[in-house]
């Protein structure tokens, strides 16, 4: 069984779907399988800023209905750099060396981090600084990290991305309107690109690809000139107007929120078509609920192979899903890159072949 252990788990950056689905995986191999303690912590790394550590034993019994849980039972948070944490009095100040100290104190011998580039990146800066044991678990709706085909949270986005646009496609035939759905993703068009081929969309726009106005409504009257009076378009939240302004519906928390794109293009497509146009922003329906039967797969897969390179010590290792297989990255490389969508990737050249339309 090889020698005991005590594990900390922690989920950071936003939520997504399955986050609930890895902690039961990796409680049900660390304890279940090789008999370790698991230690989950609250709020992300806030959770290890508390004095006590806000901290929740994980046992068996405990994560037995977690698989089909949306959010995390940890908490999480996507803001708070431990490097440059907002104060009350409006300073900043370094709290990683809090973080460490709790690490230790805590009796820690390896720490599984669930996140995005971002939290990866702050987790790995704490890890090198405190000598902590750490291996990552990705986790975005964006499917942003390098290094994996798949981060958790990506499959169910898609899923509810895809059925609005199965939904939208019912009224905006009934209607003979374009229908424009919004969805999130941040920089990357990962979400509008998979959503937008398996959902029908007859418009996809990417921030990858520049479009112009004339290109989509040109695809709509060309439809319209074969007896289909409605079009389909989904956008990504990051895709920039015209001009090249990205859009930002909302500076909070020194954050700014991208949103808006799609009622700015509503009205463009509207004046440059002719045609009623109406825009649904899916926002954060795509991150929560109930996991799709995928990223459950996911979640347990990379969930048993986190815990098992601790039992390897292969750690600062981020698992990833490559080729239907689990493999590890340092998780250096998995950080060094966004990866946004390819424009020679198969799936632009699918939707190309699909005929449908990217506005250039
Ligand atoms: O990174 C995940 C994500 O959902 C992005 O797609 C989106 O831009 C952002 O987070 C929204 O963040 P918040 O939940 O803070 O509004």
């Amino acid at each position: 069984m090889g020698e005991q252990k005590r594990i900390g788990i922690l989920t950071s950056g936003g939520d997504c779907a399955g986050l609930n689905a890895i902690i039961r995986a990796v409680v049900n191999r660390a304890v279940g399988n090789y008999g370790w303690d698991v230690i989950g912590i609250k709020g992300a790394t806030a959770g290890l800023m508390c004095d006590p550590p806000e901290i929740m034993p994980l046992r068996l019994h405990k994560v037995e209905s977690l698989l089909t849980m949306g959010g995390t039972i940890l908490g999480t948070t996507n803001k708070g750099d431990p490097f440059a944490f907002p104060m009350p009095d409006g300073n900043k100040i370094d709290r990683s060396q809090e973080i460490i100290d709790n690490y230790y104190k805590l009796g820690l011998d390896a720490l599984i981090g669930i996140g995005g580039d971002g939290s990866l990146a702050i987790l790995r800066r704490i890890a090198q600084q405190g000598k902590i044991n750490l291996v990552g678990i990705p986790k975005t709706i964006d499917n942003d990290v390098s290094g994996t085909d798949m981060a958790i949270g990506f499959q169910t986005a898609v899923d509810i991305a895809t059925e609005s646009l199965d939904r939208l496609h019912f009224t905006a035939a009934s209607h003979s309107r374009v229908m424009i759905l919004e969805v999130m993703g941040r920089d990357a068009g990962h979400i509008a690109l998979h959503a937008g081929i398996a959902g029908g969309a007859h418009i996809i726009l990417i921030p990858e690809i520049p479009y112009k106005i004339e290109s989509i409504c040109n695809q709509i009257r060309d439809r319209q000139a074969n007896g289909l009076n409605f079009s389909i378009v989904i956008v990504s939240e990051a895709v920039c107007t015209e001009e090249g302004t990205t859009i930002q519906k909302l500076q909070q928390f020194e954050q700014t929120r991208l949103g808006g794109i799609g009622q700015y293009l509503a009205e463009k497509i509207a004046m440059c078509s002719g045609a009623e146009t109406r825009v649904t922003v899916l926002g954060h329906i795509q991150r929560g609920g109930i996991p799709s039967p995928s990223d459950r797969v996911l979640a347990g897969a990379f969930g048993v192979a986190a815990v098992d390179l601790i039992a390897a010590e292969k750690f600062d290792h981020l698992v990833v899903w490559r080729n239907r297989q689990v493999e590890s990255v340092p998780i250096s490389e998995a950080i060094s890159q966004y990866r946004t969508v390819d424009l020679q990737d198969t799936l632009v050249k699918t939707a190309r072949g699909l005929g449908i339309c990217f506005g250039d």
